[in-house]
């Protein structure tokens, strides 16, 4: 992986800058206005070195130099703070490298995982434009909490973020934890869950006394993995042991510090349980804009058209980030084993189409395996593609006159005849 990697840097041409299209640079000005607005030093310098990185790589050497000369003058104006400030009113104490971690008596395993500010990546996850103003709310509350205890303004504590798997609510949890500057105790559910009877009860007790001991925010990921225990009726007993202890564990949390709970099925976690947290965030599937984003960022270094880009987007309507991830690392690793072939861009989907049968929505995939005619229709009428038949002849693997004469063959014929071979 670090091979392929490092063959990017040293190979791989960059990306072509297209005039015509939206700043490829909007998402890290986006995160620079909201990182500058919350003061957030370090994360805005990294976002200000990520774009002179990028301005560099499109050749726009003047605009990286006048930014690095704006860092430079920041870097002698203003001593950096550590971004890991310490919320003063938030009980405990700092947790550290050699803290010791509680583990299972039963199996010695740990039921928790510590993860440090430095071991928390600095990439910003991207929602929905609605999702993101509730995730910068959160975030500027527990940013701020110090001043709103003051005021008496009681800020939340806890959050539950739901929604489906792939869509980013773990990558979230860990750039809330960034962005306030604190290490997450991370619940190892599989260390807590004991087959033997009551072992569970406790390793949650001990998971709470410890995060309750450290200024941190605890992480319940995945965690209606407790929930979903109640559909076997032998276990009732147990479960209602667990959750009990639970309940009373998160109320007496909510005077201690901050708890960020996640789940991918929100229907079998406890009611109880849901209502103890302050502040619920559903993640749904990114939108056509953030999904162009996602994947401008993913395939970089790239070289894609926007027509292209878009054509991929539409063929991954509904996909999550997730997905988007795995089809660009694929996209990737064709072009190094297979970069010298020169293969459409459907064709190129209608692969990764048989390979990832559920990462595609059915209706694309029935479009794919249709009329050529019907496919050109699907790609001339959509609004947010704006094809013109040069570009769609161009990714279908085509010229235009010979698309053009297809498709005159196909109305004339009004038979859907001309099959897509895969
Ligand atoms: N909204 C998003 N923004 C940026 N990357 C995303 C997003 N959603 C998913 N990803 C990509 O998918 C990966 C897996 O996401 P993850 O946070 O584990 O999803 P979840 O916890 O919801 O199952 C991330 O590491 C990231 O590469
Ligand atoms: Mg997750």
């Amino acid at each position: 992986m670090e091979i392929i990697c490092l063959l990017w840097k040293l190979f791989i041409p960059l990306r072509k800058l297209n005039n015509d299209c939206m700043d490829p640079n909007f998402n890290i000005i986006q995160a620079l206005c909201r990182s500058a607005l919350s003061s957030a030093k370090e994360m805005t310098e990294h976002q200000v070195e990520r774009l002179i990185e990028n301005y560099k790589k499109q050749g726009m050497k003047k605009e990286a130099k006048s930014l690095e000369g704006i860092l430079k003058r920041a870097h002698k104006e203003q001593p950096i703070k550590p971004l890991n400030f310490v919320i003063s009113s938030l009980d405990g104490d700092i947790l550290t490298k050699s803290t010791t971690i509680p583990v299972d008596k039963e199996t010695a395993s740990p039921i928790l995982e510590i993860i440090f500010q430095d071991e928390l990546e600095h990439e910003e996850p991207l929602f929905n434009d609605s999702i993101q103003i509730a995730v910068d709310s959160v975030i500027n509350e527990w940013r701020n909490f110090d001043k709103l205890v003051q005021l008496n303004a009681s800020p939340s504590k806890s959050c539950l973020i739901y929604g489906d798997p792939g869509t980013g609510k773990t990558m979230l949890a860990k750039w809330i934890a960034k962005s306030v500057g604190l290490p997450i105790v991370l619940a190892k559910l599989d260390g807590i869950i004991s087959s033997f009877l009551g072992t569970s009860s406790r390793n949650i007790a001990n998971l709470f006394r410890f995060a309750n001991r450290y200024k941190c925010i605890l992480l319940l990921d995945e965690f209606d993995a407790l929930a979903k225990l109640r559909d076997d009726p032998q276990e009732i007993g147990e479960v209602k042991r667990i959750v009990n202890t639970l309940l009373q564990n998160l109320d007496a949390r909510s005077e201690k510090g901050f708890t960020i709970g996640i789940t991918n099925h929100e229907k079998l976690l406890d009611p109880a349980v849901w209502r103890r947290f302050d502040v619920q965030i559903v993640i749904p599937h990114p939108n056509p804009v953030v999904r162009e984003k996602l994947l401008t960022d993913f395939i970089f270094p790239l070289e894609y058209s926007l027509q292209e880009l878009k054509f991929i987007n539409w063929c991954m309507e509904d996909a999550t980030g997730a997905d988007l991830r795995k089809l660009c690392d694929w996209l990737k690793r064709t072009y190094i084993l297979k970069g010298t072939e020169k293969r459409n861009t459907l064709d190129l989907m209608k692969q990764f189409a048989t390979i990832n049968a559920g990462r595609i929505s059915k209706r694309i995939i029935g479009i794919f395996n249709g009329d050529i005619g019907n496919l050109y229709n699907e790609l001339s009428n959509d609004e947010y593609l704006h094809l013109k038949q040069k570009d769609i002849a161009s990714l279908l693997g085509m010229s235009p006159s010979s698309l053009s004469k297809l498709i005159s063959k196909n109305n004339n014929n009004g038979k859907k005849s001309d099959t897509i071979s895969s």
